[in-house]
Order: structure tokens, then C-alpha cells, then sequence
């Protein structure tokens, strides 16, 4: 998605070898017009996927969530981290690790809110290492909700968690993949549509 491409080459800021920091349009200030453009290309790309729900994971993924999920007419379900690792009945909940952060988050969804009818689309605002989205692809498991795919605001290709998902099957859609962030650079993939 060229816009969300060049919001990253003109605001993005590359901080190591492995992290890009977009706080000023993502992950702290929300930029609402680019995040329509990006909620318009994810309900357009899955449009003729049945979606029933959007799921998320709190906090960075639920702006891309909420306006693909306005475009798409679905509600949007945020799953939440939690410190605790008492399992309660009413929850669906999977273990998340973060070889980022290096800590363990527990993340959980209320049981009401997908059902064996749904199928979901599960959206992020990174893919790294793919923890939090097979945590979810988990959760769904649990309610035997049916996987319309996966959505993906900046993807870090060089990192394992696409390989790792497409692997599985799943169908991932990525607005914008990274190649590389070496030298300070944001380098993306060639065969990124856009
Ligand atoms: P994984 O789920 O793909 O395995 O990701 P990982 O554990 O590596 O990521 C942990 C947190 O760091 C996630 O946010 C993820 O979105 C974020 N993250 C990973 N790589 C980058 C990066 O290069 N830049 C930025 N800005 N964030 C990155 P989180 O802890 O869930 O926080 P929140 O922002 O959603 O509240
Ligand atoms: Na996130
Ligand atoms: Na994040």
C-alpha cells in the first residue's frame, strides 16, 4: 500500500537492525485518515471472505481493526494481556511469548464474543516473530471459529512469523513488508503488491 509505504520512508524511524519505530502515525500518535486507507484495502482485499469478526490483540492493532471493521460492517473484539495466568471458565485464552520483550503475556478473549458461526479475520499492527498472531489462530481454535486470514499493517519479512504462518496455510495479507532496516534504511519487499 503505497501510502502506508511512504508514511514509513517519510516518518518511520529505524532504531536497530530489527525495530522500526512508527510512533508518530501507529504505535502512539493515530494518524485516522491513513488508518482508514489501510481499514478500505484490508476490507477490500477480503471482501469475498465471509468475514463475521475481526479479532485483535490490545493496544497498537485495534486502530487498523476498528476501521476495517467499519468498512466491512463487523464488530471488532480486542483480545487483552493479562497478568495473571489464572485460566477462568468464561475465557479463551493462549500463552504469547515476545522474543522482543522477552516476557510471557497471557492474552484473552471472552467467550461470548466468537462462536463456532464466525468466520474471523485476525488483524496486527506488526508481524515479527508471529507469537501473537499463532496466540490467536489458538484462541479461534478453542471456539472453533473458522480463519478467514490474516491482516498485517507492516510486516517484518525478514523475521520468521510470516514464513512460519503462510507454512501453515494460512493466508496472510501485509500492506507493507520490510526487507530489511539495515544502515537506517527501511528497504521493502520487491514483490509486494502495492
Ligand atoms: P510477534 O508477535 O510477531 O512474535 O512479535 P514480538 O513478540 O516480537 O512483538 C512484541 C511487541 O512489539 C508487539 O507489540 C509488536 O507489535 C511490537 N513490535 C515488534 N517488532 C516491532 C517493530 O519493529 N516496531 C514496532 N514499533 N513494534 C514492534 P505489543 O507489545 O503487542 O504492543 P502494542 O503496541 O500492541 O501495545
Ligand atoms: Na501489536
Ligand atoms: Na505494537
Amino acid at each position: 500500500m503505497e501510502a502506508l509505504k511512504q508514511k514509513i520512508l517519510s516518518e518511520g524511524k529505524v532504531l536497530s537492525e530489527s525495530v522500526l519505530k512508527v510512533d508518530s502515525f501507529l504505535n502512539h500518535q493515530i494518524d485516522p485518515e491513513l488508518m482508514q486507507e489501510i481499514g478500505r484495502e484490508f476490507a477490500d482485499r477480503y471482501a469475498d471472505a465471509g468475514v463475521t469478526k475481526i479479532l485483535t490483540l490490545e493496544s497498537s492493532g485495534i486502530a487498523p481493526a476498528v476501521m476495517t471493521g467499519l468498512t466491512m460492517g463487523v464488530p471488532v473484539i480486542f483480545a487483552r494481556k493479562r497478568k495473571s495466568l489464572t485460566l477462568t471458565n468464561h475465557l479463551y485464552s493462549a500463552e504469547v511469548y515476545s522474543f522482543t520483550k522477552r516476557e510471557a503475556n497471557e492474552i484473552s478473549i471472552s467467550q461470548d464474543f466468537i462462536t463456532s458461526e464466525d468466520t474471523v479475520l485476525i488483524m496486527d499492527d506488526f508481524l515479527a516473530n508471529g507469537q501473537a498472531v499463532i496466540g490467536m489462530i489458538n484462541i479461534l481454535q478453542q471456539a472453533d471459529a473458522q480463519l478467514a486470514g490474516i491482516g498485517i499493517v507492516i510486516e517484518k519479512g525478514f523475521q520468521e512469523g510470516g514464513r512460519k504462518i503462510r507454512n501453515q496455510g494460512y493466508r496472510v495479507e501485509t500492506l507493507a513488508n520490510i526487507a530489511e532496516l539495515t544502515d537506517g534504511q527501511v528497504t521493502f519487499m520487491k514483490e509486494e503488491k502495492v
